[in-house]
């Protein structure tokens, strides 16, 4: 294969984008595709459809070097390419729990009969195991007599809000190959990189690794929510628990912050396909666990309603909400399984009125949630409020004076969803504080 590679990335969500801006980076000839025609006029007019740190800039670098371009076209794509990335969606399915991998076959139906050489196929998309051993029989089939469509499963593990750091930095990398070729060709593709650990393993094991780290790191935010739940309990506090837990080297201080919970488009969907999978392989049994993580997860929302409640006297009925937060974590505009706006939602459905503030995913909140009342800064939303949350940790709101909020909410009471207030502060500016998991 020629160098520079020609890449193309097939999907320019929040991995596609990254990663067709990342490689263009690295020197290679880079062509994105995606089946929305806005978002690639968006992009070819160096316009980043999302917010992600540090990404518009790579993109228009790219962009005005000239190795990187978008477009829509499976035939100019297959054309073009000696390595075809897939980066394309595995929601949730609408009636279940399983993964909808309709778009990766959609891609693969599209690209491979215009294949115009041998190339190489590497699936970055979260998946259900098995799924790369069927999408590699279907490229086989369909590419052009002659041609050899070969196949890698190089899963991603990429953060939002942190998207380029671990594209050009990754922890680790990971490649399920079937032959000597694919794996020498991700090799020297990612050798620029550095000494990164790679793993090379089989298809089965790649597609495996993804689901079983996003399964792990929810399983360990469950944990300490389970632990806020007995605090609540036990009338002790989980944060100095999840402290005093932190300085074992073996447990770790990351992914042990209480709170209202994960969302996100990754770790509530990848738990619930990881179960809906090993159910169809009959190992259902080994994930049950992840039931209750899920539940767990869900109960944390609910928790922050009721806190919300007890503070405002028993009933949200006609009360005014400060909800500070949308995104699912903070640094993204992502609202995808969003505890904000599920909590923002809850009690809107309990007729308290819900005004809400992000400094990112306001758009995306209010195409969402129309029912729900938008205010333009963390002031404003607070105007008039009988109860502020905190539900996402942007550092707006980590930042807030506690007197200045204090002087245009109607009571002062506030509700540290993810327990990155100082209590004693805001106790001495005469809040009522609650955060789940605390005395
Ligand atoms: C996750 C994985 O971290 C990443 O490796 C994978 O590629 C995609 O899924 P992301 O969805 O961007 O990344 O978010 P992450 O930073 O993992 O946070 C997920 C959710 O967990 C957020 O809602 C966050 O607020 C929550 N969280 C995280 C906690 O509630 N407590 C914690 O201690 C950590």
């Amino acid at each position: 294969m020629r160098t520079p590679y020609r890449i193309t990335v097939i999907g320019t969500g929040y991995l596609g984008i990254t990663h067709a801006a990342c490689m263009a980076k690295l020197g290679h000839e880079v062509l994105g595709l995606d089946i929305d025609e806005e978002k690639i006029q968006q992009l070819n007019n160096g316009n980043l459809p999302i917010y992600e740190a540090g990404l518009e800039e790579i993109l228009r670098d790219g962009l005005a070097a000239g190795n990187l371009r978008f477009t829509t076209s499976f035939q100019k794509a297959a054309e073009f390419g000696d390595i075809h990335f897939l980066c394309l969606g595995t929601p949730q399915v609408k009636d279940g729990w399983a993964a909808d991998t309709s778009q990766l076959d959609s891609a693969v139906e599209a690209l491979a009969p215009h294949v115009g050489q041998d190339c190489l196929v590497v699936g970055k998309s979260t998946v259900p195991v098995g799924t790369a051993e069927r999408l590699a029989g279907k490229l086989t089939e369909l590419a052009p007599r002659g041609t050899t469509v070969d196949l890698a499963w190089n899963p991603e593990f990429l953060r939002e809000g942190f998207a380029v750091e671990d594209t050009l930095s990754p922890d680790r990398i990971v490649i399920g190959v079937r032959t000597e070729a694919a794996e020498k060709t991700l090799r020297a593709l990612y050798a620029p990189l550095g000494d990164i650990p790679l793993v090379v393993t089989d298809f089965a094991t790649a597609e495996l690794v993804k689901v079983a780290a996003n399964s792990f790191l929810a399983t360990k935010i469950s944990y300490i929510n389970a632990m806020a739940e007995i605090c609540e309990a036990a009338h002790a506090d989980v944060t100095a628990l999840a402290r005093a837990l932190s300085y074992d080297d073996r447990i770790g201080r990351r992914f042990l912050s209480p709170g209202i919970g994960f969302g996100g488009g990754c770790l509530p969907k990848d738990i619930r396909a990881f179960m809906a999978r090993a159910e169809e392989l009959g190992a259902g049994r080994a994930l049950a666990f992840l039931r209750e993580v899920d539940a767990i997860n869900q109960r944390r929302r609910a928790r922050a309603v009721d806190l919300a409640r007890e503070l405002v006297g028993g009933s949200l009925k006609n009360r005014t909400v400060a909800v500070l937060g949308a995104a699912f974590k903070p640094e993204s505009d992502d609202i995808r399984d969003s505890p904000a706006l599920a909590i923002a939602h809850a009690i809107h459905l309990e007729g308290g009125r819900a005004s809400v503030y992000d400094p990112a995913a306001l758009d995306n909140a209010r195409k969402a949630f129309p029912e729900l009342d938008y205010a333009s800064s963390a002031l404003e939303a607070a105007r008039g409020a009988h109860v502020a949350l905190l539900l996402t940790e942007w550092s707006d709101f980590t930042e807030l004076d506690p007197e200045q909020l204090g002087l245009v909410v109607a009571d002062r009471n506030i509700v540290d969803g993810r327990n990155v207030l100082d209590p004693a502060a805001w106790q001495a500016a005469a809040w009522n504080y609650r955060a789940p998991g605390r005395p």
